[in-house]
């Protein structure tokens, strides 16, 4: 085999390993085995460096620091959700949204996790991984993309299987959430504790602030993941057009995707769902916050337009507040600049 032909194998190779171990969760062969192989990439990049492309393994690698983030304008404003809390709350959306188009009447829905992370929305140009942004103010974000390509679980190249049998678009824009996993960050905090180092206050923002400061080595030594849920925008090529399918084709495309999602043919069945997460919520392995019931056909959700940056199509099922029990030591009263009292616990 010449050279080229073997460094050509070794990218494919130690793409599908490592989409084996932070994708599917599923390795198959041993760190060290994987380490044989980065080395092997390592040597032949080191002797024809025009080679290197930047879907090679090697280019995940922390980049030099930057000095500030450009502004990237989304192709689609990044939105929101409504919250719903309750039953009750679910059945008023669904009555309002019902009054506007009938055919809700019909509909189908998907119920998804709602992550407590960031949200990042991912550009690939046939196929290959080009830009990485903040949602910023829905409008305009920050490009990280330094930052997101040493995220593991962020395919550089889609489908990442090359035998995958599924078309990519030549302009496809993804939504995911980026976090770190409810394990990892205590073992994180662990880490910094017996180093005597300050620890970090939750996932949420330990994973927010890794992925917006400006030196890439840093965020590649923080256990960030993601979980993809959204087609932002796609050209020259067809993409599903219901919530379900898109979770499917994103999956083949070797995104990460839930595995918790569901699909259900009345709301009724959707809240049930959503409600035995209430107890189950930590079972899973990050922060949630709620669940998402979303309608499933995605023309209608947009048809359905939206209220400020709110789609009608979907809602935030919250969970109840978690309650715990404290002791109220003592009361104070502060006093304003205008004199005003304010009391607070202690
Ligand atoms: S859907 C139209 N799905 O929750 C699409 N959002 O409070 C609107 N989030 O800003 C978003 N998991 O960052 C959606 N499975 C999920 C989500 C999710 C987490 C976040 C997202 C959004 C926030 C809304």
């Amino acid at each position: 085999m010449s050279t080229k032909s073997r460094y050509e194998e070794l990218k494919s190779e130690i793409s599908k390993h490592n989409y084996l171990y932070h994708v599917k969760d599923a390795p198959v062969i041993s760190d060290l085995e994987f380490d044989k192989l980065l080395n092997e990439l390592k040597r032949i990049e080191a002797e024809h460096p025009d080679w290197i492309t930047p879907d090679s393994p090697t280019q995940r690698a922390g980049a030099k620091p930057a000095d500030r983030f450009e502004k990237v304008r989304h192709p689609a404003p990044i939105l929101s959700l409504a919250n719903a809390f309750g039953a009750d709350d679910a059945h008023a959306w669904l009555e309002r949204i019902t009054k506007i188009d009938d055919r809700v009447e019909k509909a189908k829905f998907v119920v998804e996790p709602k992550i407590d992370g960031l949200s990042v929305v991912l550009h690939y140009r046939d196929g290959l991984f080009v830009q990485g942004a903040t949602r910023g103010d829905g409008e305009v974000g920050e490009d990280i993309t330094s930052n997101l390509r040493t995220v593991r679980a962020i395919p550089l190249k889609i489908p990442v299987e090359s035998k995958a049998k599924v078309s990519v678009p030549s302009h496809l824009v993804v939504r995911g959430e980026a976090f770190i996993p409810t394990k990892e960050f205590e073992a994180l905090n662990r880490q910094l504790e017996e180093a005597g180092e300050k620890t970090y206050q939750n996932p949420r923002n330990t994973a927010a602030g890794s992925l917006r400061q400006l030196d890439p080595k840093l965020t590649a030594s923080r256990p960030i993941t993601l979980l993809v849920y959204q087609i932002i925008h796609s050209e020259g090529g067809k993409v599903p057009t219901s919530q379900w399918e898109i979770l499917e084709y994103l999956k083949a495309l070797g995104f990460p995707v839930t595995d918790v999602a569901r699909r259900f043919d009345s709301l009724e069945d959707a809240i049930a769902y959503t409600e035995t997460w209430n107890e189950g919520r930590d079972s899973l392995p990050y922060e949630a916050d709620g669940m998402v019931i979303k309608i499933d056909d995605l023309t209608l959700a947009g048809e359905l337009g939206f209220v400020g940056k709110d789609p009608r199509g979907a809602i935030a099922f919250k969970f109840p507040a978690r309650e715990v029990t404290t002791t109220l030591n003592d009361i104070g009263v502060a006093v304003g600049r205008t004199g005003v009292l304010t009391p607070y616990a202690v």
